[in-house]
Parts: C-alpha cells; sequence; structure tokens
C-alpha cells in the first residue's frame, strides 16, 4: 500500500520521497503517528502522508524490507 505514493523502487522519487534505508525510529514515527523523531529534518514539508496506525504491528517487517531491498541514496 505503502507503493501508491512511494516508488515501487524506494530509493526512487514519487508523490512521496524515497525511503530506502529509513530508519526504524522514522517509519515508527511517520506510519503510526504521522510524525517524525525528535530533531529529525522531513524530506518534504508536505503533509500528504495520513497515519495510519494499524500498521503498528507491522514496522519491523517494514523497516527490514527497506532495509534490505535496496542501497539508501
Ligand atoms: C497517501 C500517500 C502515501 C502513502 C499511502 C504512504 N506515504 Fe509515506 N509519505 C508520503 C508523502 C507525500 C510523504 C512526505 C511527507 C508528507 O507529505 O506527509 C511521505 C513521507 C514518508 C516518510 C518520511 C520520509 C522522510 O525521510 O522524510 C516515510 C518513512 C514514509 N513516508 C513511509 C511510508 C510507508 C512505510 C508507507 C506504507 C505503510 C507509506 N509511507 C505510505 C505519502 C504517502
Amino acid at each position: 500500500m505503502c507503493i501508491v505514493c512511494h516508488n515501487a523502487k524506494p530509493t526512487l522519487d514519487a508523490l512521496g520521497p524515497p525511503i530506502a534505508g529509513a530508519p526504524r525510529d522514522l517509519i515508527e514515527a511517520r506510519v503510526v503517528y504521522a510524525s517524525y523523531p525528535p530533531g529529525y529534518q522531513p524530506k518534504r514539508q508536505s503533509q500528504a502522508m495520513p497515519a495510519m496506525p494499524s500498521l503498528a504491528g507491522t514496522i519491523d517487517d517494514l523497516a527490514a524490507y527497506l532495509a534490505e531491498c535496496c542501497p539508501a541514496n
């Protein structure tokens, strides 16, 4: 579902920014709470991505995928 807005190749841009290699704390903050970890400089200033709290149980899997799928750019 992330690829509705993020590129299916997570190193690339789309409506949402590239998220390959995104750290777990960033993924959790953004996906579950629509926020960012303290001090994190967001890649975009927009607020287009909704919180998806029902995905809280999948953060480990998302982080593992984004860490392994592709080198971060
Ligand atoms: C409705 C479109 C949409 C969906 C669906 C979506 N995103 Fe996003 N995402 C965005 C946009 C646009 C941004 C840039 C900030 C904003 O506008 O909210 C973003 C920002 C992010 C960021 C922060 C990037 C950074 O470094 O600043 C992460 C991480 C992220 N998304 C992960 C995900 C994951 C994982 C999913 C699937 C569970 C997902 N997104 C689903 C549109 C979306």
